[in-house]
């Protein structure tokens, strides 16, 4: 195994490596994805940066315990490394879930097999190798470009692998658990998806409200697991927020993601067919609902009022850019208490 020194440097050499590299790493990110190109290289290519100094800094702050014992007995706990850890994750961020995933496993001295997945392979290719020109010996990170059902699910029933770290869509979560426990029963952390509420109460400035709602849905295309994809207005500004909710989706820029300024890349069918259910539904269409132009692979700004919890488009992570949002009059608060 690494010492621990080894490990921090290893680690310390990439995240500056990465930097070096970040033009084509961005780039190449926004290629991968279609996510805006000023995303990748502004906000995330220095997130990876930052990330793997901070995982850095934990290869040598790993402590285990001194425990108090009644009697004559020396009681301590020890951390150490997992062994081979089996890395499965998603399309929405390929570099910021390759960084939470590998810089932990290799701080605490675990070796990888990482999946990427099958629509986003390019960045994990290139940053692996950038971590040997680090000096990371071979065989200690290892990446695995291909689909689930061939590529995933054999790592997640490996009886050689001993941890599974999963992100992705909660069906295939159950999928991946259930695959760790019929083999070696090998523990699992699930990063799984949501519906997350945004809620506007009625003494909210609305300005601010709306700015705030609007990026908790649509940033990132709305292909976020924490997206606040049921926003939720008390009726009392229900329709201030409703019309400024509207303009301000149809001021967003979308298109080429590498034009400056364009604020949404690419992305369709799933998201389509969540926009019919909605336009099925007695939810109302207030602005967007069709894909921009005819040319590419673009969608509209989307926003449905008057949505209810039971609608299908109050209900599923649709992963894109629309915007539910639901009237209440009261919040209740369920303490739990039984
Ligand atoms: P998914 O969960 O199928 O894919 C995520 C990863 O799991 C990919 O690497 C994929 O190849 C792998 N995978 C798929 N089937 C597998 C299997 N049987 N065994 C092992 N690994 C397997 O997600 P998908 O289909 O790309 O997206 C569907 C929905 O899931 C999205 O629309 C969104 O609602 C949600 N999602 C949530 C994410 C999050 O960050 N929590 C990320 C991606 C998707
Ligand atoms: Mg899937």
């Amino acid at each position: 195994m690494l010492l621990f020194q080894d490990r921090s440097r290893i680690l310390l050499r990439f995240a500056d490596l990465v930097e070096k590299h970040s033009e084509e790493l961005a780039a190449l990110e926004t290629w991968n994805n279609g996510k805006p190109h000023e995303q990748s290289a502004k906000s995330e290519l220095p997130l990876l940066v930052r990330l793997f100094h901070y995982y850095a800094g934990w290869a040598d702050k790993i402590h285990g315990l001194t425990v108090p014992a009644d009697g004559p007995h020396h009681v301590q706990t020890l951390h150490e490394p997992i062994g081979v850890a089996g890395q499965i994750i998603p399309w929405n961020f390929p570099l910021i879930m390759f960084a939470w995933k590998v810089g932990p496993a290799l701080a605490c001295g675990n070796t990888i097999v990482l999946k990427t997945a099958e629509q986003t392979p390019l960045t994990a290719l290139y940053v692996a190798k950038l971590f040997h020109e680090a000096g990371l010996p071979p065989g200690v990170l290892n990446v695995v470009s291909g689909y689930g059902p061939t590529a995933g699910a054999p790592l997640a029933s490996h009886m050689d692998v001993d941890k599974v770290a999963f992100t992705g869509s909660t069906e295939t979560g159950k999928v991946v658990l259930e695959l760790a426990a019929r083999s070696n029963l090998k523990p699992v952390t699930l990063e799984l998806g949501g519906k997350s509420p945004f809620i506007v109460c009625e003494d909210a400035d609305v300005d601010k409200a709306v700015e705030l709602a609007h990026f908790a849905l649509f940033f990132n295309q709305g292909q976020c697991c924490c997206a606040g994809s049921r926003t939720y207005v008390h009726e009392c500004v229900y329709e201030e927020f409703l019309e400024k909710a509207k303009a301000r989706a149809l001021r967003r820029v979308v298109g080429d993601p590498f034009k400056k300024g364009v604020e949404q890349g690419p992305q369709f069918e799933k998201v389509l067919r969540y926009i019919r259910a909605g336009k099925e539904s007695k939810a109302t269409l207030e602005c967007g609902g069709d894909r921009l132009g005819n040319k590419g692979c673009f969608i509209q700004p989307t926003v449905f009022s008057n949505v209810t919890d039971d609608m299908l488009i109050g209900q599923d992570e649709i992963f894109g850019p629309v915007q539910s949002i639901l009237k209440f009059k009261q919040v209740s608060i369920d303490l739990g208490c039984r």
